[in-house]
């Protein structure tokens, strides 16, 4: 507990960012796939919603979910040398290399299911791997939208239920909290009756670590796309639901405000 109370005072010292209300009632319920979307960029500390918010993104638009968390997950799991090298990070808190984690990201966007656009959930984490990002948009043929990104800001203690309650299903990726969205039957998916499992990383000291890791190397971040006219901001501190209808208004609001920048 000491360790979390420690990234506690570097979260309050630090800020968590600014809160704005995007403010339109309401969400399109219709099929987001005939609407041209582009690069979706998702900030937000760990914990924040972004690989749920990244899910409901994807299957609205009918753009593949990128998180490089779950691509890194997947290598140390089938022990590829990219996943030997990764593990000890990982397993701190840390970041893994930037040189790695972008040329992961460049093998990936190369796949022509990328071609309408994207969601990126856990890129880019440092300023390097925002810039790289921007040189590698530019020189992709026929990118016909802006990159829109948006943050997603939630507080320091739901951040901690968020994270110590995670569960996750092994198969379809479906992302559960024991305290916040429990699965129907405790400890198995709803979906496939798989048993769910908890990431290593979502331990006291490891999140206490990718707090700071966040605050140090990721929220300069905000910065950076703020000055670039990029940045559109969503409460994180709300249900699912309405997290998403915010976010749908910041993804297609954005992208025609950036359209015209
Ligand atoms: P990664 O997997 O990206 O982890 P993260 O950024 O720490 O984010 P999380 O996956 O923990 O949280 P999330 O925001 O996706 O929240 P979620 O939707 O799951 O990265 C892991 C590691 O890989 C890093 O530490 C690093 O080592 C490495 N790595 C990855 N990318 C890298 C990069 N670019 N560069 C270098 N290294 C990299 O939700 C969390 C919980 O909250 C769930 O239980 C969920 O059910 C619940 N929840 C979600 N939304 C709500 C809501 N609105 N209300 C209530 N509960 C909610």
């Amino acid at each position: 507990m000491k360790a979390l109370l420690l990234a506690a005072d570097v979260f309050a010292a630090e800020g968590s960012g600014v809160k704005r209300n995007l403010g339109r009632q309401g969400v399109d319920a219709m099929s987001g796939r005939n609407i041209p979307v582009g690069p979706i960029v998702l900030l937000g500390a760990p914990g924040a919603g972004k690989g749920t918010q990244a899910k409901l993104i994807a299957g609205h638009y009918g753009i593949p979910h990128i998180s490089t968390g779950d691509i890194l997950r997947d290598n140390v799991a089938r022990g590829t040398e990219l996943g030997r090298k990764a593990k000890r990070v990982m397993e701190r808190g840390d970041l893994v290399s930037d040189d790695l984690v972008n040329s992961m990201v460049s093998d990936r966007l190369k796949q022509p299911d990328c071609n309408r656009g994207f969601v990126l959930d856990g890129f880019p984490r440092t300023v390097a791997q925002a810039e790289w990002l921007d040189r590698e948009l530019e020189e992709r043929a026929g990118e016909s939208k802006p990159t829109v990104v948006v943050d997603v800001d939630v507080s320091y203690n739901q951040l901690l239920q968020r994270l110590t309650g995670r569960r996750t299903c092994p198969v379809d990726g479906k992302i559960y909290n024991i305290y916040l969205q429990p699965p129907k039957t405790e400890g198995v998916c709803d979906v496939c009756g798989t048993q769910l499992f908890q990431r290593v990383d979502d331990t006291e000291e490891v999140i206490s670590e990718r707090l700071k890791s966040y605050e140090r190397q990721t929220k300069p971040l905000e910065e950076f796309y703020q000055k670039q006219g990029r940045l559109r901001c969503v409460n994180g501190d709300q249900p699912v639901e309405k997290v998403m209808a915010d976010m749908f208004r910041a993804i297609e609001g954005g992208a025609a405000a950036a359209g015209t920048e």
